[in-house]
């Protein structure tokens, strides 16, 4: 097994959810902690409680949407703890409606989002892991990008692509001989405050139904996140879907 200790997350989206959780239990293991989101208040709050647990963990208010965000990212990573061992590219919203609603400013929010968050990430930290041999690119997806659904057809179309473009980063950096190790994760019903951002009100009244029957915490997602970075190193733990036992789908 590789170890946790000492090894340098990053981690996008954690100032709540799911980056939260996997910050809260990554530092716990013994990594030093790098946390990007845009709300100061919720990441200063984190920093202090991981602190004051005997965690090591620094943040910066981070928008995915602007590429300059990412790499000072990294570099905070890189002036605070020496170096990136693993990047968790979580950062994601999921403003559900049917495409009839024409809800065109969160279609586009979602593609900045969802998608090229997540391609500014691997851009700001790829240099550094080609340049080391060495590193792991964990992202977000979801369920919605394994299987179609009504009200998820932008949603869902951006963690597809993320899929893709996971999949060919892994074959990509194996041709290459760059060592980078990949995960993508397909979670299903997560009680966070993902459904926060939905402005449709049928959309956001199924939603609330589907979460309050079936939905589980983020620490199990954090566990999967774990478990995905202590393999051993000659190991690609490269994709879970992971969700509610109760739910059908
Ligand atoms: N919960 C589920 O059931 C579920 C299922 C499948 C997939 N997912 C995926 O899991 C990921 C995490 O979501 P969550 O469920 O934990 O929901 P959440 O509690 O709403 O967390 C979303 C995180 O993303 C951050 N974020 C949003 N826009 C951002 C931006 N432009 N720049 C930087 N950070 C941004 C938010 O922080 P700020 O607002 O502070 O920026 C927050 O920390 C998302 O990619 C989501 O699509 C969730």
């Amino acid at each position: 097994m590789s170890n946790i200790k000492d090894k340098v997350v990053i981690i996008t989206g954690a100032s709540s959810g799911i980056g939260e959780a996997t910050a809260r239990l990554l530092a716990q293991k013994g990594a030093k902690v790098v946390l990007g989101a845009r709300r100061e208040d919720r990441l200063a709050k984190l920093v202090e409680a991981i602190k004051a647990n005997g965690g090591d963990a620094v943040s910066r208010v981070t928008d995915v949407v602007n590429p300059e965000d990412s790499k000072q990212l990294v570099q905070l990573a890189k002036d605070s703890f020496g170096g990136v061992d693993v990047i968790f590219l979580n950062a994601g919203l999921m403003p559900s409606s049917p495409l009839s609603a024409l809800k065109t400013d969160e279609w586009n929010q979602m593609i900045d989002v969802n998608i090229k968050g997540v391609l500014n990430g691997i851009a700001a930290v790829l240099p550094v892991f080609t340049a080391q041999k060495s590193g792991h690119i964990i992202t977000t997806s979801s369920v919605a990008g394994l299987k179609a659904y009504p009200n998820g057809a932008v949603y869902g179309a951006t963690k597809w692509a993320v899929r893709d473009l996971m999949e060919v980063l892994r074959m990509e950096s194996a041709l290459e001989g760059t060592n980078i190790r990949t995960a993508t994760i397909y979670p299903a019903a997560i009680n966070t405050e993902l459904l926060h951002t939905i402005t449709d009100k049928n959309a956001a009244q199924g939603m609330t139904e589907l979460y309050r029957k079936y939905g589980i915490a983020p620490d199990r997602i954090a566990n999967v996140v774990t478990f995905a970075i202590e393999q051993p190193e000659d190991t690609n733990v490269n994709e879970f879907t992971i969700g509610p036992t109760s739910q059908p789908w």
